[in-house]
């Protein structure tokens, strides 16, 4: 017998699903006008690294006005699909260049909204059996006129003697892909070793995505970049000494798979505001100059390393040399 209670939480999800819908109507009805495509293009180019992903996304670009402009001239449209694959560790800029590339189909007349849609497995995979279906058509009918951007689509696919319900949304996928790809384009994105499994699982994967858009990690001095970028964006500078320690912490940071990039950057940063704020608070704040205010110092940010336990606690052996991050 059914539970009474997975009825009336099924209920409370049709009425969420449906509120969730006019939500969305109402932005698009208070959307804003499309930005011109340069500006976007320069607001990718301005983005810190990732030079063989702008070349990429620039080709990618120049390919799709040349196959509008065929369509304007009469010319038979090149039958290739938009679906696209973004390889890269963590915080490699994957979401931040989905979300640019969707307001720039938007501006070449490809996409009418050009927003994004995110969602990763637990969005798209339900409990029981017909349910992932329905929350796979609901994510599209949300992204339709847009970009289905699937975060670490790898998930979808489990071991093949599981009953899965990620098949199921694979399907759904697979077939939306193809009948709306005049109103939807689709990236999977994730790790570059477990997207290739991904693709090889579903023969019908690989052939529905035209291109695969690699992000290499961030080196260094990019990360330093990164840095001085988010300190810029909140009116922080950068004292004296502090790109030195900057650079010493991500020198020292252990690379593996779950390095998280740019995104280490941030929390970094985050980090260090809050050790720019007990050190300030130490004194009398009221006091405070605006220089003062903005000042992050070498300190800052090797308190908030610490705090991400990428440095030495405090009271250990102070004088040693700083040793990479502590092991789990
Ligand atoms: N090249 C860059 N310049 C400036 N900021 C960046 C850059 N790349 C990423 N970021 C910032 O780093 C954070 C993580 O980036 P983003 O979400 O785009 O990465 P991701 O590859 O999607 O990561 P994840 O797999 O963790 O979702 C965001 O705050 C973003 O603004
Ligand atoms: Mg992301």
């Amino acid at each position: 017998m059914p539970n009474p209670l997975d009825s009336l939480k099924a209920l409370g999800d049709q009425l969420r699903a449906q509120i969730g819908e006019e939500l969305d109507l109402d932005a698009l009805r208070r959307q804003e006008p499309a930005r011109p495509l340069e500006e976007l293009l320069e607001e990718l180019d301005a983005l810190p690294g990732l030079e063989s992903v702008k070349e990429q996304v620039r080709a990618l670009v120049a390919f799709l006005r040349v196959q509008a402009r065929r369509k304007e001239a009469g010319l038979p449209e090149v039958a290739t699909t938009q679906h696209l694959v973004f390889l890269g560790n963590p915080g490699t800029g994957k979401t931040t260049v989905a979300r640019l590339l969707a307001q720039m189909y938007r501006s070449m007349g490809l996409l009418k909204r050009g927003h994004l849609v995110e969602v990763d497995r637990a969005g798209l995979v339900g409990q029981y059996v017909g349910l992932t279906a329905i929350k796979t058509e609901r994510v599209i009918r949300k992204a339709i006129d847009g970009v289905l951007f699937v975060d670490e689509a790898y998930s979808l696919a489990r071991d093949v003697d599981r009953l899965d319900f990620g098949d199921e949304a694979i399907e759904t996928l697979l077939k939306r892909m193809e009948d709306s790809r005049h109103r939807l384009v689709v990236i999977v994105a994730g790790y570059p070793r477990l997207m290739y499994r991904f693709l090889e699982s579903n023969p019908g994967l690989r052939s529905r995505f035209s291109r695969e858009i690699v992000f290499p990690d961030y080196d260094t001095d990019e990360l330093v970049e990164i840095f001085g970028r988010f300190a810029a964006e909140s009116e922080y500078t950068l004292a004296d000494g502090t790109e030195e320690a900057l650079r010493g912490i991500f020198e020292r940071a252990e690379r593996d798979d779950s390095f998280g990039n740019a995104r280490f950057a941030r929390t970094l940063f985050e980090q260090s505001l809050n050790a720019q704020a007990l050190r300030l608070g130490q004194g009398d704040v009221d006091a405070l100059t605006p220089a003062q205010l903005k000042a992050l110092v070498p300190d800052d940010l090797v308190a908030g390393a610490r705090a991400l336990g990428e440095e030495p606690p405090a009271d250990r052996q102070p004088r040693s040399p700083w040793f990479g991050r502590r092991r789990a």
